[in-house]
């Protein structure tokens, strides 16, 4: 019985293996129980003569195990290089998260197309700002009790975070002559306690319009169709006279509410001379009006969303409604 031809065919036979259809033939061919190659030399020991048969027994388990063991190792580089199943195609897709603009963001890039259509530009304001522009150069000077209703975080004792966004006026005003348009978007700081309606930073969206024929009227006009606009044309609206130092007369503007009634949702009026002349524009040429609104209350409103908070939190699954 000659193993070692064997042995040199299976060997020739395993190098020429590409896949595992050939190594499934090759195993077949050696180790079927009922008549491979292994069995058929088992099956013909008790053949062989007698005095060649000592240790023929050892040969053919030394062959064996050759062949299992050459047999287990193609199989075992084969599953490492994958060829097996390169790619499953049946593996369902992971599904990609698509991301969206905050409802804030949203709300200030709708209220900026609105004006955009009217002629304003945008601008942005410092957010740490001086007592001087977030106060004295709005017509309240040191101790102006106006400064009560403005919880303000100082940084020092002429340093602050901006109470609004009305620091953009006298600061524009001071580099751009009229006639002016300009909305200016961006974050507001008051120490008021975190409850549904207050936070101690909000938005604040501020308009100015500077030219030489402004009016009451116009602001009224404009703001109203502002509202529709914004929140639909059967909308209502209800302007009432307020006070505040840089504007003169002053008003607030509420909307309705279905559920909750009226809102408000913006101050406004008539700049103040003063403010004008502290910015260097004479005010016996020039006169104009203003606005801040609060786009918080904006999305609180389009959205009926009750609790403020929840727009600061980062709840992915209130922010995947929108
Ligand atoms: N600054 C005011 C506030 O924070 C809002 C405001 C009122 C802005 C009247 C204005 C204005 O420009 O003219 O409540």
């Amino acid at each position: 019985m000659d193993l070692e031809k064997f042995l040199v065919e299976f060997r020739a036979e395993s190098r020429k293996i590409k896949n595992k259809e050939d190594r499934e033939n090759l195993r077949v061919k050696y180790m079927w129980r009922r008549s491979g190659v292994v069995t058929k030399i088992t099956d013909k020991i008790p053949q062989v003569p007698r005095k060649e048969r000592a240790g023929i027994g050892t040969q053919v388990r030394a062959f064996r195990s050759e062949i299992e063991a050459a047999l287990s190792k193609m199989s075992s580089t084969e599953n490492a290089k994958g060829t097996s199943s390169p790619q499953d195609v049946t593996v369902p897709g992971k599904i990609a998260e698509i991301g969206s603009l905050h409802p804030i963001t949203q709300v200030i890039e709708e209220v900026k197309e609105i004006f955009h259509a009217l002629g304003f530009s945008w601008v942005d304001g410092p957010e740490v700002e001086s007592d001087e522009y977030n106060f004295q150069k709005l017509n309240m000077p040191p101790n102006h009790p106006a400064r009560d209703t403005q919880q303000t975080y100082y940084i020092d004792d002429k340093t602050l975070l901006r109470t609004h966004t009305s620091n953009i006026q006298v600061r524009y005003l001071e580099k751009n002559k009229p006639p002016v348009r300009i909305l200016s978007p961006g974050r507001a700081y008051r120490r008021d306690m975190p409850d549904a309606t207050h936070l101690p930073f909000f938005y604040q969206i501020e308009g100015l319009l500077i030219d030489e024929k402004s009016s009451m009227t116009q602001l009224l006009g404009t703001l109203d169709y502002f509202v529709k606009r914004f929140f639909g044309r059967h909308t209502k609206v209800k302007v009432y006279g307020h006070h505040f130092p840089y504007t003169e007369p002053s008003i607030e503007v509420e909307v309705f509410h279905p559920s909750k009634g009226w809102i408000e949702i913006l101050g406004a009026g008539m700049v103040h001379p003063k403010v004008l002349e502290n910015s260097g524009i004479d005010p016996n040429k020039y006169r104009g009006w203003a606005f801040g609104m609060g786009p918080d209350r904006l999305v609180m409103l389009k959205y009926g969303i009750r609790d403020l908070r929840i727009l600061y939190n980062s709840s992915i699954s209130f922010l995947n409604q929108f």
